[in-house]
């Protein structure tokens, strides 16, 4: 009797043993990139000199850098846009939609595994497959046929029951979640949903739930393939890949946490953390400057239908801007097709593309001060461009009583129809290219921003540096190497990226570390959480940073420095990190002892005294480490 995901572990296990806890490879069925990360993950492949994927699918997204204020985003898509066609890779263009959404919608299957460079990756796990996020590395390496090596994960069955009341939203079943595990709940654990209540989710809705799983943590979250997922794909004309698939009846689950939809109530992740969730009714009447409903979130083809049921016929608040980004461009055809885009502009709501915008910073930063309400999955400080404003995590349905309103809102208070057209959906592959059948014929098209990659040194002996930056507690990659429209054109260019590194917590940074010749990062809990970007173990590489000490990390961060050759070591007393200071002077003698023992001890010259570390991680990560990162190590291989 297994679960869901040992079932599919199992059929694409490597090596290893599916034990929690223990490592294991994976075979990797289909990828997916994004530009921010896409381009860096393509310079990788590029470097394994393998001449055409080895997936069954790979697909390369252009969905969060497409404002072009100058060439650098353009090159970046002009380059992504060759190597696919070149190495076998499908493309889509910027406009055709948000990766994880078209993904979804286009691609993902029941049963498979994917692996994408995004954190928000495990979306397309809604319809029953194994999706992760990683860096692009890790992604590079499934496209070269390399297995993708993980802790073999805990299983959490979340069983629902009931049915959400008028008002609330799958939205709020995942906030409920974070409000019960905060962010770290779900470190090395899947959350495999069963129970009468998934009947009552429609994929969409269960997408939500499996995205913003990434906010908890976990390696992914799954629901099962079932009549609900067959009807999905039967509208996206591709019943042919359903497969039903769940969990044996009896199986074993490592813990189980419950939850009865009826008893539901909207909620919000409050500033800045999205475990910081508080009822609505709570917040209700604080005014609200700005209402954005979209990101790859909540912002398929229901998200926006009930967001318009609530629009229909009004008018927006005069102290609102409210702006809709639809998901894909499927979704925004169907929109202009059934009447409900004229809701959405009549209301006085501004249209985007369809891609992540205001999700990354790419445009509607809020003002200063300002109370912005998101149906995104993050609110980490900084991340919409404005330090000052406070940004909260809700429903489409509540972003849309509150568009109207100019407060925040709990719609179980409104009377709106919530009944609307079922999805007879708009299918248009047009904009997604196949790759070019004569791929010698093929170039590369590398313009100016596209420059070459930064690689490491094998691991020194002896690390004798200072610690030029400490950190507190859930440090995020949007900390460590920040989004915005300044700086996401230079995720190509690691030297011009680098000099935004930290700039939110430590101007001037990367002066700091050459006038230090490189050096060590302290920090607390839960470093590096949130997106999968690898340009925040690439750029402090670049800087010359040799290890962080920290007391955990988050998983993808982790697999980031290892993969970039960063040691990552995490205190055996947490309470040593009270006693070292900024520009303290570490020191780690026999770095390559790792090969017998993954403990150490590093002291601290100034003030003279040691601590116990160790290093969270398998035998092979330590030659990759040694080896002075992963491409090094492959290339050794070679
Ligand atoms: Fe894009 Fe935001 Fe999702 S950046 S992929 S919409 S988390």
């Amino acid at each position: 009797m297994q679960n869901l995901t040992y079932k599919i572990l199992e059929k694409h296990l490597l090596k290893g043993k599916l034990e929690a806890g223990q490592p294991i490879e994976i075979r990797m069925d289909q990828t997916l990139t994004q530009d921010a990360t896409g381009t860096m993950a393509y310079m990788q492949f590029e470097a394994m000199g393998v001449k055409k994927v080895k997936t069954e699918l790979s697909v390369s997204y252009v969905d969060h850098n497409t404002l072009q204020n100058g060439f650098m985003n353009a090159d970046d898509h002009a380059y992504l846009q060759s190597v696919a066609s070149k190495y076998g890779i499908y493309f889509s263009k910027a406009g055709n939609g948000i990766c994880h959404q078209v993904h979804l919608e286009r691609f993902a299957k029941p049963q498979k595994t994917l692996i994408g460079s995004d954190s928000h990756t495990p979306t397309s796990s809604a319809i029953g497959c194994i999706a992760i996020g990683a860096g692009g590395l890790d992604v590079a390496k499934a496209m070269a046929g390399i297995g993708y090596r993980l802790t073999c994960p805990k299983v959490v069955e979340v069983k629902l029951t009931g049915t959400l009341a008028h008002g609330v939203s799958s939205k709020d079943i995942i906030l409920k979640l974070l409000e019960l595990l905060s962010v770290k709940g779900g470190v090395g654990k899947v959350f495999e949903y069963t129970g009468e209540g998934v009947k009552n989710l429609s994929v969409y809705q269960r997408a939500t739930i499996t995205n913003m799983g990434a906010e908890l943590g976990a390696t992914t979250s799954i629901f099962p393939s079932d009549e609900v997922t067959r009807e999905f794909l039967k509208r996206q004309q591709r019943e042919e890949d359903y497969i039903p698939l769940s969990a044996d009846e009896g199986c074993h689950y490592d813990e189980t946490v419950e939850i009865d939809l009826s008893k539901l109530v909207p909620l919000a992740a409050c500033p800045n953390s999205p475990d910081a969730v508080k009822n609505v009714s709570e917040l209700s009447g604080m005014k609200v400057d700005q209402v954005a409903i979209g990101s790859c979130t909540n912002s398929g083809y229901e998200d926006l239908m009930k967001a318009a049921a609530i629009l229909k016929g009004k008018k927006i608040a005069h102290n609102v801007s409210l702006v809709v980004s639809p998901g894909s461009r499927q979704v925004l055809m169907k929109l202009i097709e059934n009447g409900t885009l004229s809701t959405f502009v009549s209301c006085g709501a501004r249209i985007l593309e369809c891609t992540c915008g205001p999700c990354i910073g790419m445009g509607q930063s809020p003002k200063s001060d300002a109370v912005s309400l998101r149906t995104f999955n993050r609110n980490f400080y900084g991340r919409s461009g404005t330090l000052s404003a406070g940004i909260y995590l809700v429903s489409p349905e509540v972003a849309a009583a509150s568009a109207i309103t100019g407060v925040i809102t709990d719609p179980t208070t409104l009377d709106y129809a919530d009944e609307f057209e079922k999805e007879q959906s708009y299918i248009d592959d047009s904009l997604i290219y196949a790759p070019s059948k004569n791929p010698e014929n093929v170039e590369i098209v590398r313009g100016p921003n596209i420059k070459t990659l930064p690689v490491n040194t094998p691991m020194d002996q002896t690390i004798d540096k200072k610690v030029v930056i400490k950190l507190p507690d859930n440090i995020t990659t949007d900390h460590i190497a920040p989004a915005g429209a300044k700086v996401l054109p230079y995720r190509s260019n690691i030297e011009k990226l680098s000099t935004f590194v930290f700039e939110n917590n430590k101007p001037h940074f990367d002066e700091v570390c050459k006038e230090n010749n490189g050096g060590i990062i302290v920090a607390g809990e839960n470093y590096g959480q949130g997106s999968s970007r690898e340009h925040a173990a690439l750029a402090p590489m670049y800087l010359g940073i040799k290890a962080v000490l920290a007391k955990s990390f988050a998983r993808i961060h982790l697999a980031n420095l290892v993969n970039f050759g960063l040691l990552p070591l995490v205190f055996d007393d947490k309470s040593n990190y009270d006693k070292i200071d900024e520009m303290d002077e570490l020191k780690i003698e026999n770095v390559d002892s790792f090969y017998n023992s993954f403990d150490l001890t590093i002291e601290n010259v100034t003030k003279k005294e040691t601590y116990k570390v160790h290093a969270p991680i398998s035998k092979e990560d330590v030659e990759i480490l040694m080896a002075g990162g992963a491409l090094n190590y492959i290339r050794n291989q070679q």
